[in-house]
């Protein structure tokens, strides 16, 4: 079965290497599904050249348009983006989004149709015993369809940084993971990993983890790691 990658650009890519490399993304033979998260400037080229689904990086959950350099779920939908990032450790850390903005801008996109890709995940020195079941509880307050999330496990400590945990470890948490939904909401969730993926890991988090697919940073701006890393999952 196709497995789930999704591809957050970040700040990447500049407008000289947009187009190349919407093409040569474009012409890659897969069964996987792949979600793109361009950066908001290349939304509506994406939308209009690219043959994958598109995501957001972020969103604001206020309907009443006076936000200034924000962008609104009634943007994003108007536009066929169809998926959004949410609560990316990135933005809990230099925008300070504590879990009631990421559990407000889950219900936005749940609102809006748009699929939220819900990030979280423990520190190194946290226990993800603890931590992980009160991020997933704060983010989820009032939310009982998780069909409609693709949660994604991302230890903050592994996010842009190289440190990959081991396969074990990965595998420990993302079972925890896995029950604890069940348990809390009778439902299986869509469950995939990013944190220092690249085409070097990839297939060995994907076939040992119990994951759905994986996230990748801003290396999946580079259109021939994008070919890499979906030629290491053949
Ligand atoms: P990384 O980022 O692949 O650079 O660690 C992951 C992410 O964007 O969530």
């Amino acid at each position: 079965m196709g497995k789930l990658i999704v591809f957050n650009h970040k700040m990447s890519l500049l407008y000289d290497d947009l187009y190349s490399y919407i093409e040569r993304v474009n012409n890659i033979d897969t069964d996987n599904d792949i979600i793109i998260c361009p950066s908001n400037i290349y939304l509506e080229a994406f939308v209009n050249n690219s043959l994958y689904p598109i995501g957001a990086q972020n969103l604001h959950f206020a309907l009443d348009n006076k936000h200034t350099g924000e962008v609104s779920t009634d943007q994003l939908k108007s536009l066929g983006v169809l998926y959004s990032l949410i609560g990316h450790y990135d933005r809990v850390r230099e925008f300070n989004e504590n879990v009631n903005i990421v559990n407000e801008k889950l219900i936005a996109a749940l609102d809006a149709n748009i699929v939220p890709i819900l990030c979280f995940g423990e520190d190194v020195t946290d226990d993800y015993r603890n931590v992980i079941p009160s991020l997933l509880d704060g983010y989820l307050k009032g939310v009982m369809n998780i069909e409609f999330i693709i949660f994604a496990y991302e230890p903050v400590y592994a996010v842009g940084t190289g440190i990959l945990p081991n396969t074990d470890k990965i595998s420990e948490v993302t079972k925890f993971i896995r029950k604890y939904l069940m348990d809390k909401y009778g439902k299986r969730a869509t469950l995939i990993y990013g944190g220092s993926v690249d085409s070097s890991n990839i297939q060995e988090i994907i076939s040992s983890c119990d994951v759905d697919g994986a996230l990748i940073g801003d290396i999946s701006s580079n259109s021939t790691e994008v070919i890499r890393i979906i030629d290491s999952l053949k």
